[in-house]
């Protein structure tokens, strides 16, 4: 599950899909793993192999290594059984939600180290694009990830500073953070760039497009503070990508008080997408 769309797109107060009359106030639903049909669990095999295979070269070491240990090429995953080995690996469980969630859920849910996955899967018609996350986007996008210890401690400060900045004012700032890293960050490794970001690897076109040079986005290193500045696009590739070295890199720059830098950017204006600022090196040539 995702809070951005809430954020960025559901503020005209259209319709949430899912089904939300049986979930609790923290939004938990039961998976009921039986109840997909045999047409949804081959449209997911179909996904994960079309993904999979572009993952070799693109995706990061920590993200393909979780992934074959999840074992999830089968159908549509049982929730809990990956959550078992996910909490033995980090202390982090899977919850099941009709969708997106407020902000404030979803916060609350990261700063207990539970990830939200949403239950159900696109149509056949949204196999290549879908508006918002489904169950295939969280599951395959997000989980592997947070096998990897600081990587899942990254995302539980997250929540922690998400619940902070929505008493702050800051939350637009924030989210962008989330956006360009968690949904569409790149990493610097020594074969060359790879991909961490749940919104590019579940996603069939911009796996490749995100590091094919000679498009007009940016490959930037990524700077906190100029990050939470930029505006992005939710309706098309990426214009500018934050390139990382590492995830204790985002654990360490994101343990200072915000505070000041939220009251700082309240009186400097937003950046575009497509920003190149003086001195800023495009990573990808
Ligand atoms: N440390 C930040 C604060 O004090 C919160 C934060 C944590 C932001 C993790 C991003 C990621 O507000
Ligand atoms: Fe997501």
């Amino acid at each position: 599950a995702d809070f951005l769309a809430t954020v960025a797109e559901k503020s005209d107060g259209a319709a949430l899909r899912g089904d939300y009359t049986h979930a609790d106030d923290q939004y938990v639903v039961t998976q009921d793993w039986q109840a997909y049909s045999e047409a949804e669990h081959e449209l997911w095999r179909k996904l994960y192999q079309r993904q999979a295979a572009l993952l070799p070269g693109r995706a990061c070491d920590e993200f393909i290594d979780a992934l074959h240990q999840m074992k999830a090429a089968d159908g549509i995953p049982e929730f809990e059984r990956t959550s078992e080995e996910l909490f033995k690996a980090t202390g982090w469980r899977i919850v099941a939600v009709p969708g997106l969630i407020p902000e404030l859920a979803f916060f609350n849910h990261l700063a207990n180290r539970r990830f939200p996955v949403t239950v159900w899967l696109r149509t056949p018609e949204e196999f290549d694009y879908i508006v918002e996350p489904d169950v295939f986007h969280d599951f395959f996008g997000h989980v592997p990830l947070l096998f990897n210890p600081v990587f899942a401690d990254y995302m539980q400060r997250y929540g922690q500073g998400g619940l902070k900045a929505m008493q702050l004012g800051g939350l637009d700032n924030l989210a962008r953070l989330y956006w360009y890293t968690v949904e569409f960050g790149l990493i610097n490794t020594p074969e060359g760039l790879r991909i961490y970001g749940a919104g590019i690897l579940s996603s069939g076109g911009e796996v490749e497009y995100c590091l094919r040079k000679g498009t007009p986005s940016r490959h930037i290193r990524l700077d906190i503070e100029r990050c939470l500045r930029t505006l992005y696009k939710i309706d098309s590739y990426q214009e500018s990508y934050f390139v990382i070295d590492s995830y204790q890199q985002l654990f360490d720059g994101t343990a200072p008080d915000f505070t000041p830098i939220y009251e700082k950017l309240k009186h400097l204006d937003v950046l575009p997408a497509n920003t190149l600022l003086p001195g800023e090196v495009e990573l990808l040539g």
